[in-house]
């Protein structure tokens, strides 16, 4: 079995090698930190938006969806503060001309001591940087940088400049002719979205709070660590819900959402202990509560979803520059207030990667006569970008017809794939890489007394079952 390192390095070439995910613009020698999503990928990223927004939306009868434009007016971003303080503590190694986030360049030495068996000292690391970072002590933290010798991994060098502050949004002009043309933002998140919306919905909704908005969408940032594929990206895409609450009970819903979607990242059908809370030692401007779920990648446990208490801030925020009441009428208690928020915030790449790391399997099925081993995708077959393979055993002897009756069965219900070429191994072999969880097999017996050869993927066991039931059974796994 690979090491940790060596298994996200093997994981990133799977993806590559299977069609799930590609450098972007790859033959001009690719963009960095910018991915697109092959014929697999982007279905298994579809699959785990579909659960989330269903999870959010069907299950929760007080959320509703929106899609919101990628650019907003610039005021937007000057209210929510993304203006002024959207931006990271960054530094330049000298020699290299490398810049990298400071916090990201001390949790690189961390964990490099955690590797090394020193996990006291690299908490110690962490929690000194913490209380810096807390302070704005940036002479500090470069003073800390200084003191454990961290150095630049292109030039080898400590050789630092002053550590000062960078925006991570992109701007573009909006307009043709220049001097008649403004500047707008990529939006660095989707939430924005949501609170300019916030009247439109609740009244056309006739929304009652609490109640949430949730939206999925792409956001950009001007990461300047890219790298750890697509952990970390320049153009990614959130799922975020705005759940709008009476002020006064942000701490209650704060709990309550973050029991809630630990539940749903369980129900990924990945064990407790993969996961960890992570609370914000520093918060950001506009929140008076802040976690992260954390997942154990081959690279560490990482950050998969922000859960933050953001206050009455953007609402009032936006009540200020734009000049229009974000007010809420509360019948119940009879009193008009702008609405406090709990914000979930999960990127969906992340839990691509997520979810992709978690399946990703090495087997060894050697025996005494002949070696032998398979890397299968174990994703849980509601997300699998395939859910059946219909495989006639032979080219002929009526076998494809067959097939094809089954695959005209199933396809209007859940995705199929028809494969006729190669031995029926090479084939199952195919299927276990890019994750699909069930493959029928149509042989002689097929046309004597109408059954198929079902072969599950993590075991690998086959049995037979009459081709009527195919149908049925797949739909039973997928829900
Ligand atoms: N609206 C709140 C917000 O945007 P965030 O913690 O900055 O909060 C939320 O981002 C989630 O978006 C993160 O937990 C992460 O999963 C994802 N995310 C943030 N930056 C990312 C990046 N550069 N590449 C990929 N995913 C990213």
């Amino acid at each position: 079995m690979a090491t940790d390192n060596n298994r996200f390095q093997a994981i990133i070439s799977h993806c590559k090698e299977y069609g799930f995910i590609f450098q972007s613009s790859e033959i001009y020698d690719g963009l960095s930190a910018v991915y697109d999503y092959g014929q697999w990928g982007s279905e298994l990223k579809k699959n785990i938006r579909d659960y989330w927004w269903k999870s959010m939306t069907q299950m929760h009868e007080n959320i509703v969806g929106i899609d919101a434009a990628i650019f907003m007016h610039p005021t937007t971003w000057k209210a929510s503060g993304h203006v002024d303080n959207f931006s990271d503590p960054m530094i330049d190694n000298k020699d290299s001309k490398k810049r990298y986030r400071v916090d990201h360049l001390i949790e690189a030495k961390a964990d490099e001591l955690e590797l090394a068996g020193k996990k006291a000292e690299a908490d110690a690391l962490l929690a000194e940087m913490d209380k810096l970072l807390v302070a704005n002590d940036y002479d500090g933290l470069k003073k800390l940088i200084e003191d454990n010798k961290i150095k630049c991994a292109v030039s080898g060098t400590g050789n630092w400049t002053e550590i000062r502050q960078f925006n991570l949004m992109f701007s573009t002009q909006l307009g043709s002719v220049s001097e008649e043309a403004s500047e707008i933002y990529l939006r660095p998140e989707t939430a924005q979205g949501i609170f300019v919306n916030f009247l439109n919905v609740q009244k056309t909704g006739r929304m009652k709070i609490p109640f949430g908005i949730a939206q999925t969408g792409k956001a950009f940032r001007n990461e300047i660590v890219a790298r750890q594929f697509v952990f970390r990206m320049r153009e990614f895409e959130q799922m975020e819900m705005q759940f709008f609450v009476r002020p006064g009970t942000q701490k209650e819903w704060y709990e309550y959402w973050k029991e809630e979607r630990m539940k749903w990242h369980l129900s990924l059908g990945i064990p407790k202990e993969k996961y960890r809370f992570h609370d914000h030692a520093k918060l950001a401007f506009y929140a008076d509560a802040a976690c992260d779920i954390e997942y154990n990648f081959p690279i560490g446990f990482k950050e998969v979803e922000g859960i933050h208490s953001r206050t009455d801030y953007d609402l009032s925020k936006h009540q200020e520059y734009s000049k229009k009441k974000m007010q809420y009428f509360d019948s119940e208690i009879n009193q008009n207030y702008i609405p406090y928020v709990i914000e979930t915030s999960i990127g969906l790449d992340r839990t691509v990667l997520m979810v992709l790391s978690e399946a990703y399997t090495e087997e060894d099925l050697s025996t005494a006569e002949k070696q032998d081993s398979r890397v299968v995708l174990k994703i849980p077959p509601k997300l699998a970008p395939i859910k059946l393979a219909v495989l006639p055993l032979v080219k002929k002897d009526g076998l494809p017809e067959i097939a094809r009756e089954i695959m005209d069965d199933c396809k209007a219900h859940f995705r199929c794939f028809y494969e006729e070429k190669d031995t029926i191994g090479k084939r199952y072999r195919r299927m276990d890489a890019i994750g699909t969880p069930f493959c029928i097999t149509i042989d002689k017996q097929t046309k004597e007394d109408g059954t198929v050869t079902i072969r599950y993927r993590d075991t690998m066991q086959q049995d037979r079952i009459p081709a009527t039931q195919i149908r049925e059974l797949v739909q039973k796994y997928i829900v």
